[in-house]
């Protein structure tokens, strides 16, 4: 007990962790974070759509599970819990996120599981750059301009065309010649966000957020290189201006749980501006674990209600990610062997 009277959990002797879309880069990032540390003894139960793949091989027991947008997808991921007791739920994936958002008071009260997320509103606004834009503004945070694509001659290239809600990268384009506007906005789809262009460095932040949204750490890497939307080559960097403004823009959307702030620091001006943030874990989360700050160990000690200690929020500068593949070989026997969920209703 503190002086305050609130109670601190002991450290639980056994932690089971469910990690979802175990096959996707960020997913394989939190695994190998689990796996490097040796403060908590935990369990990995990796679930994906499909057996062929490799994250579920680095997990300890394994399943497949119908796609998020399967009226069952729910179900499997409760009979799953059950059958694991399963203390921590991590979700990776994306598209994931409102769903996992919004039945986390469930899965606490039914089965006893501590979702690591965001409010469902964090999640929604976050998701509109448009709106979150608005708001991150009002948090003093510099922000491309954003105009109207009904008086397309007044557009000022360069702009950035991209969906207001989108994700990879997809339908976003660079307009550097106003002849290319029309194309570039249907390209971006139904709802078009057109934008100031910055030209500067443009970084990342990686979050670690208490559930009551207070921000333990910030840490940001330069997207050195990126291609289809993911950092193949990057750096940490101590930059206490980008790191500010990371901090206001998870507190202007609310974050409460896993995030990371993409900005871009203006070559003209020298402000950082807001790209989005992205209420998930990031692909090229391994660079931050790499550099010392390991963001899974941090929000499974934090869904358990254990408190970081302060030499675990901070981590090395100038640390790269060199992004290599890495093949998993695996027998066919054992890809066979993976459960479906509907199996786990019987194990016992
Ligand atoms: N206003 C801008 N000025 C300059 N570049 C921008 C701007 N907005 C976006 N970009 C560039 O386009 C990329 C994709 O934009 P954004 O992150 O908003 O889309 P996304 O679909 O969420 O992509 P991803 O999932 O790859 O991050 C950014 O990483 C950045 O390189
Ligand atoms: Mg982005």
């Amino acid at each position: 007990m503190t002086a305050s009277g609130e109670t601190i959990p002991a450290t639980p002797t056994h932690t089971t962790v469910l990690v979802t879309a175990a096959g996707s880069a960020p997913a394989i990032a939190f695994i190998r974070g689990l796996r490097s540390q040796s403060e908590l003894s935990v369990s990995i139960v990796g679930v994906d759509t499909t057996a062929r793949s490799a994250g579920l091989f680095d997990c300890d027991r394994r399943y497949t599970v119908p796609r998020v947008e399967d009226r069952q997808f729910l179900s499997a991921i409760e009979a799953i819990c059950q059958a694991e007791s399963v203390d921590v739920l991590a979700p990776i994936g994306n598209f994931e996120l409102e769903l996992f958002a919004a039945a986390a008071p469930g899965l606490r009260v039914k089965f006893g599981v501590r979702v690591i997320s965001n409010t469902p509103e964090a999640v929604a606004l976050a998701r509109d750059k448009r709106t979150s834009a608005e708001v991150v503004a009002r948090h003093g945070v510099a922000v491309p301009a954003i105009h109207d694509q009904s008086d397309s001659a007044a557009v000022p290239v360069p702009v950035i065309v991209k969906p207001t809600i989108g994700a990879g990268s997809h339908g976003v384009s660079v307009v550097r010649d106003r002849a290319g506007l029309a194309a570039a906005v249907k390209h971006a789809g139904k709802d078009p966000l057109i934008q100031d262009f910055i030209d500067g460095q443009e970084y990342t932040v990686d979050l670690v957020v208490d559930p009551a949204g207070l921000i333990l750490a910030a840490a940001p890497r330069i997207r050195v290189e990126v291609r289809a939307g993911q950092s193949y080559k990057g750096v940490t960097v101590n930059d206490p201006e980008v790191e500010a403004a990371a901090r206001r823009c998870a507190r202007a959307v609310g974050l409460t749980g896993q995030g990371n702030v993409q900005l871009i620091k203006s070559a003209e001006n020298g402000r950082c501006y807001f790209v989005e943030v992205n209420p998930k874990f990031a692909a090229a989360m391994g660079l931050t674990i790499g550099a010392g700050l390991n963001v899974p160990l941090l929000y499974v000690k934090l869904a358990l209600g254990l408190r970081p200690r302060d030499d675990e929020l901070i981590r090395r500068e100038r640390v790269w990610l060199l992004r290599s593949w890495h093949d998993r070989v695996v027998a066919e026997e054992e890809i066979d062997a993976v459960a479906s969920w509907d199996r786990s209703r019987t194990v016992q």
